[in-house]
């Protein structure tokens, strides 16, 4: 598999631990990790496979630091690209507006047909996500706050999926 390149951005570091354990599913050569916070719109670019995390801070708002950085993630060329989302959410505190910050980053990559990774809404409790498109997630959704017993568990499953997935 050609390497990975894992950006995330974390307020709390809720999506830093979630990235960390991303992280170790992978063959430790074959995946850098970034804080979005730190990063150059061409750091990106060195790499075949792409995955992106947020949490969800607001109505559709990613967290912070995604929300600085966006505008330069539009401008690149990411149409040879492989790319997996990931997106935090509390589901009982805001069950109207879960992972909503996945669901404006995947709103904001330009190129969709390169989006692998989709998930089951199973197992999770709301009233309304845009982080979910035809009945299932754009990404891996994880609830750190409320469910961070099963992250493991679907980290797992999530990442046996992108691999073969990706190049
Ligand atoms: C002020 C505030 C607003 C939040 N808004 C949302 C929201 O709209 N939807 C959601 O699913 N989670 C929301 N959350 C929960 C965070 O996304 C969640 O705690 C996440 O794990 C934080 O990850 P981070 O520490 O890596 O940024 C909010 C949390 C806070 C404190």
């Amino acid at each position: 598999m050609k390497k990975i390149g894992l950006f995330y951005g974390s307020t709390t570091g809720r999506t830093k631990k979630v990235a960390e354990m991303i992280q170790k599913e992978f063959d430790p050569k074959s995946l850098d990790l970034y804080n979005i916070k730190d990063v150059n719109p061409s750091d990106i670019l060195k790499y075949e496979n792409l995955i992106f995390g947020t949490s969800a801070w607001g109505i559709g708002d990613m967290q912070d630091d995604w929300e600085t950085f966006i505008d330069d993630l539009a401008e690149l060329d990411l149409s040879d690209k492989k790319i997996a989302l990931f997106g935090l959410g509390d589901q009982i505190e805001y069950p109207e507006s879960f992972a909503d910050g996945l669901g404006t980053l995947y709103c904001r990559i330009q190129v969709k047909d390169n989006i692998v990774g989709f998930c089951s809404t199973e197992g999770y409790k709301y009233y309304y996500s845009a982080a979910e498109k035809d009945g299932q997630f754009i990404g891996l959704v994880i609830d750190q706050d409320k469910q961070p017993e099963l992250t493991e568990e679907r980290i797992k499953k999530w990442v046996t999926g992108i691999k073969k997935e990706f190049k």
